[in-house]
């Protein structure tokens, strides 16, 4: 962690992000998920960790509010911290950006992320029930924020 480097998405990362993106989640964001939020002009960057891909997150930003809507570290880059300050550095942006508030949504069942996201200071805010697709059926989404 010695050599962290924040810097904005390209599409030449789209091949890392996504390989990153399959290996940690049951239901991951396609290639052209990333694609579409660089073409959108949402705030997408990475993490290298000396010199490799190890995280990565997608913020929309709104009128007075930003919207995290992907944030993930890699398996082997996990539980060093790198999780919080990814998450610091989007409230960062946030508030460049003008936004008041920040929000995302996690899966219930989510522990680790809900872990992280109480202990930076988000809050619960509503359940979207049956929002995310699951194993089994649907799962809800937990809406948190945080004023900025
Ligand atoms: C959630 C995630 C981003 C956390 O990244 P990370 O770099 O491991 O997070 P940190 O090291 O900054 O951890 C911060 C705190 O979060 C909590 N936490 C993180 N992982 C945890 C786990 N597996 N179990 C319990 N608590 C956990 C802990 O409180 C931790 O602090 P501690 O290590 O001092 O105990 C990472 O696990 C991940 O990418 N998961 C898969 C993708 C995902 O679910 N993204 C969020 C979608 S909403």
């Amino acid at each position: 962690m010695a050599s962290l480097h924040f810097r904005p998405m390209r599409a030449i990362d789209l091949d890392a992000v996504s390989a990153i993106e399959t290996d940690i989640y049951t239901h991951p964001w396609t290639r052209g998920n990333f694609s579409d939020s660089l073409a959108a002009g949402h705030s997408c960057w990475v993490v290298e960790d000396d010199g490799e891909l190890a995280a990565y997150g997608v913020l929309m930003v709104g009128v007075g509010e930003t919207h995290l809507l992907n944030i993930s570290v890699a398996r082997q880059a996990r539980r060093r911290g790198l999780g919080t300050r990814l998450l610091a550095f989007f409230e960062t942006r946030s508030r460049e950006f003008g936004a008041r508030a920040m929000l995302l949504e996690v899966r219930r069942s989510n522990g680790p992320a809900r872990a992280l996201y109480e202990r930076a200071g988000f809050h619960e805010l509503a359940i979207r029930r049956g929002y995310y697709p699951a194993t089994e059926g649907r799962e809800d989404a937990i809406l948190m924020g945080k004023d900025l």
